[in-house]
């Protein structure tokens, strides 16, 4: 199974990434976009994955998860990497809430590489819910229409959870499902 780690967006955040390209207007270049409903804030990306580890990674989400209390997340405006200008990945950036989002993803990995051994990140941590994947150059009039794209209205959300997620690969894009959800342990 090709597994990875996220925090699940909501449906309004969704709705308001579909909206966002829909207003970009420029699906009908040759680039691969996310279906909105596919969205998500990836932790960590663990790859083809036997299914007997299940358990045990989600012991690991559940010692990650001990000492994280729950906090809000904004997504703002668009970003590319490497950069917005010749972006090779298009995604909304986290205005709010990044930090803690990339504590829970450093604890997620540091358990992950503690107790079974999977190699840790090597670059840092960057919150982003990719959009979509672009292999070719863009033209000069749509890397300015990027620019231009102004940040997502009211897209703030609660993280209380972290989601072990199931990627699907298919000719027309991956499908994910939620494996497990593991709560962040409540403020008391
Ligand atoms: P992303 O976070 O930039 O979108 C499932 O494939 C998720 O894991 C995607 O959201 C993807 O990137 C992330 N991911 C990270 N590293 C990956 C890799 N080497 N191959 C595929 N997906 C990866």
């Amino acid at each position: 199974m090709r597994l990875f780690f996220a925090v699940e967006l909501i449906g309004s955040i969704k709705e308001a990434i579909g909206e966002a390209e829909r207003r970009i207007g420029i699906r009908d270049l040759p680039w691969r976009w996310i279906p909105p409903g596919n969205v998500h804030l990836t932790l960590k990306f663990l790859g083809e994955t036997p299914e007997t580890d299940v358990d045990a990674l989600s012991e690991c989400a559940v010692q990650a998860c001990h000492g994280l209390i729950p906090f809000s997340i904004r997504l703002g405006g668009l970003g590319g990497f490497p950069n917005l200008s010749r972006p090779r990945v298009l995604f909304f950036k986290v205005d709010e809430g990044a930090r803690s989002l990339t504590a829970m993803a450093e604890r997620l990995d540091e358990v992950l590489a503690q107790r079974l051994e999977i190699p840790r990140e090597t670059r840092p941590f960057q919150a982003h819910a990719t959009v979509a994947r672009i292999k070719t150059g863009i033209p000069p009039r749509i890397a300015d229409a990027l620019q231009a794209v102004p940040p997502l209205r009211d897209a703030s959300q609660a993280v209380k959870a972290m989601s072990l997620m199931r990627s699907d690969l298919h000719p027309q894009g991956a499908k994910y499902h939620r494996l497990k959800e593991f709560a962040l342990a409540k403020s008391e």
